[in-house]
């Protein structure tokens, strides 16, 4: 089984639920608390042992990769100033030279595309993706979970939590064959099916482990539901021939690409925070008593 060392972040998307923030900016840039998207899901992947980052842009978008260079004119003002605190905090965000590379989407024909434009980086090796507007709060980082459900199957894995029946037509659901409570076996993925045709209301979150085989998959380029090219229908292909597995992850997901789970996700990594929280509490105190 070869070690996962590679991680796919597509950011092509236009965000439209979040215009106009969206409309000049990438929505990846996005802040929870002080830190935008981005750099939770890079942060989150390292922490998985991940060693090399693809992320699939597109046009409007270079504010992610400058993200992550070395902002001179800004430490040389941090360091007159004597912020060594904040000289530290960018220092601890330095990610080893080369690790990024881009490639561009030019038009956004769906995730399956996305990811079909990073094959390249890919290769023959297993490798892990990241939806960025997931965001995840947990023990053990999502994706470190998924990179040990890999290391036990050998096989794909994907990140899976139950959702309302009503919400089926919003996400990948699957078909479920064995389950011990925390790994299921996968027998089936349907994307957004209609809640009465929906197999399960078990749905794929925006973490996965995926074997390189998805790639010749997604190179007949066929289109899915909303007419884009979907990965859930490249990924059915594969069950069957490659081990799919869907594993419960410990924590708790926000969707961070839509407004009301962005702002639950500002109060609770806010709430993470020590030196936040005692007066975050204290203002959610006065927005209780107004409703
Ligand atoms: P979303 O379904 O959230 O779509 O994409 P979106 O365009 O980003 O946002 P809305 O729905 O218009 O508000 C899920 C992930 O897939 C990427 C997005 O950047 C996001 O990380 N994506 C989607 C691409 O990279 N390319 C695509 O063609 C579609």
């Amino acid at each position: 089984m070869k070690k996962l060392r590679k991680a796919v972040l597509p950011v092509a998307g236009l965000g439209t639920r979040f215009l106009p923030a969206t409309k000049a900016m990438a929505k990846e840039m996005l802040p929870i608390v002080d830190k935008p998207l981005i750099q939770y899901a890079i942060e989150e992947a390292q922490a998985a042992g991940i060693e090399q980052f693809c992320l699939v842009s597109g046009r409007g978008k270079t504010a992610l990769i400058d993200h992550f260079d070395v902002a001179y004119e800004l430490e040389a003002t941090l360091r007159e100033r004597g912020k060594t605190d904040m000289i530290a905090m960018l220092d601890a965000m330095k990610v080893q030279p080369g690790s990024i590379t881009t490639v561009r989407q030019q038009v956004p024909l769906g995730l399956g595309h996305a990811i079909w434009c990073a094959r390249a980086f890919i290769g023959d090796d297993p490798f892990a993706i990241l939806l960025p507007d997931d965001l995840v709060l947990s023990e053990t980082p999502c994706l470190e979970q998924l990179a040990q459900a890999y290391a036990e199957t050998g096989g794909n894995v994907v990140a899976v939590a139950e959702v309302p029946r009503d919400q089926t037509n919003k996400y990948g659901i699957l078909r479920v064959g064995q389950d011990d409570g925390r790994m299921v076996e996968v027998l089936g993925l349907v994307e957004k099916p209609k809640p009465a045709d929906a197999p399960s209301n078990l749905s794929v979150i925006g973490r996965y482990v995926l074997l390189p085989e998805v790639i010749g998959h997604l190179s007949q380029m066929e289109r899915g539901a909303g007419n884009e090219v979907q990965l859930t229908d490249a990924m059915a292909k594969m069950i069957g021939n490659t081990p799919f597995h869907g594993l419960r992850y410990e924590g708790r997901r926000f969707d961070c690409g839509d407004k009301i789970g962005f702002l639950e996700a500002q109060i609770a990594f806010a709430l993470k925070r020590p030196e936040l929280a005692p007066a975050v509490r204290e203002f959610m105190k006065h927005y209780q008593d107004a409703v």
